[in-house]
């Protein structure tokens, strides 16, 4: 393929797809022999070629928003892709709880239009802060248990749609009117909303599900990076802002989004490929 990879373009044209079908009839004419091998190669690369084009065509949006998008330029594309995945990815944290306002100003405020902006260059996480009891392992949580339903409610959504425009998208909707969590029909309508199956998100929140422990880790998680106030924003494992009693502090650099993008595409810059 690398010798020929000019012909590798017009392989994913519908144009390619009779070659395909043709390749019995080479044999019977040895005089074609040049054009005969390129149908050997699009036969036996084809799948390949169609594969890469399926994968390009899912990770388009995610991780090449920011490239040119040249269709037909499948190679040229493919080694955007490989260097940017390869390039790690900066942590961005927040540690909140489903039924605190400060939770909900720092998603709207902060962190939404932040991943907006640099989603693709960011790993994003979200954490809740409660009180795990060390006897009985119980999860406690400030505003109570149906707060502790609500934080397991979104986890579910991040673990079962980890696309961030996804979660946090329908976290967004969730604590926009906290007070309703976690009512169904609340919660329906915001499933709904953000392209959340309800019935995947039930069953993940229900006795059998992993929806108490994701909650557990996630806690524990937040205890072992010592943040006790909701919402913290952990930029590259430092604390970067933290929402509390509806006023922002602990902001190095300040609490603006375009700080905030500014300072996460130099951490991203700064790193090898
Ligand atoms: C993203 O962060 C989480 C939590 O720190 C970590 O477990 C995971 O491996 C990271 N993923 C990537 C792709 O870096
Ligand atoms: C959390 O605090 C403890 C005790 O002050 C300290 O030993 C530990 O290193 C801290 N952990 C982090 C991640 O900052």
């Amino acid at each position: 393929m690398s010798s020929e990879q000019p012909a590798t373009a017009p392989m994913v044209d519908d144009k390619a797809l009779p070659y395909h079908s043709q390749i019995h009839i080479e044999t019977a004419r040895p005089n074609e022999t040049t054009f005969s091998t390129r149908e050997y190669m699009y036969k036996r690369f084809l799948p390949a070629i169609l594969t890469i084009f399926a994968l390009l065509t899912i990770f388009r949006s995610t991780f090449v928003s920011n490239h040119h998008y040249t269709p037909g330029c499948g190679q040229t594309l493919h080694s955007e892709i490989i260097k940017e995945m390869e390039r790690p990815k900066v942590e961005l944290e927040s540690h909140g709880m489903s039924r605190c306002p400060d939770f909900k100003d720092c998603l709207r405020e902060l962190i939404l239009p932040t991943m907006e902006k640099v989603n693709d260059r960011v790993n994003f996480t979200l954490s809740y802060i409660g009180r795990i009891d060390h006897k009985s392992d119980a999860v406690t949580c400030m505003h109570g248990p149906a707060e502790c339903l609500g934080n397991i409610i979104e986890l579910c959504a991040a673990k079962i749609y980890p696309d961030p425009k996804i979660y946090l998208g329908f976290t967004n909707c969730l604590t926009s009117d906290y007070h309703n969590i976690p009512q169904r029909d609340f919660v329906e309508g915001c499933a709904m909303e953000h392209g959340i199956d309800f019935q995947k998100l039930n069953s993940c929140i229900s006795d059998e599900g992993e929806g108490i422990d994701l909650l557990r880790a996630s806690v524990l998680r937040s205890q072992q990076n010592n943040v006790t106030k909701s919402c913290t924003i952990r930029l590259a494992g430092k604390v970067r802002c933290i929402r509390d009693g509806g006023k922002w502090y602990d902001c190095p650099g300040g609490s603006s989004v375009d700080a905030l993008v500014k300072e996460i595409n130099a951490l991203y810059e700064a790193q090898e490929a």
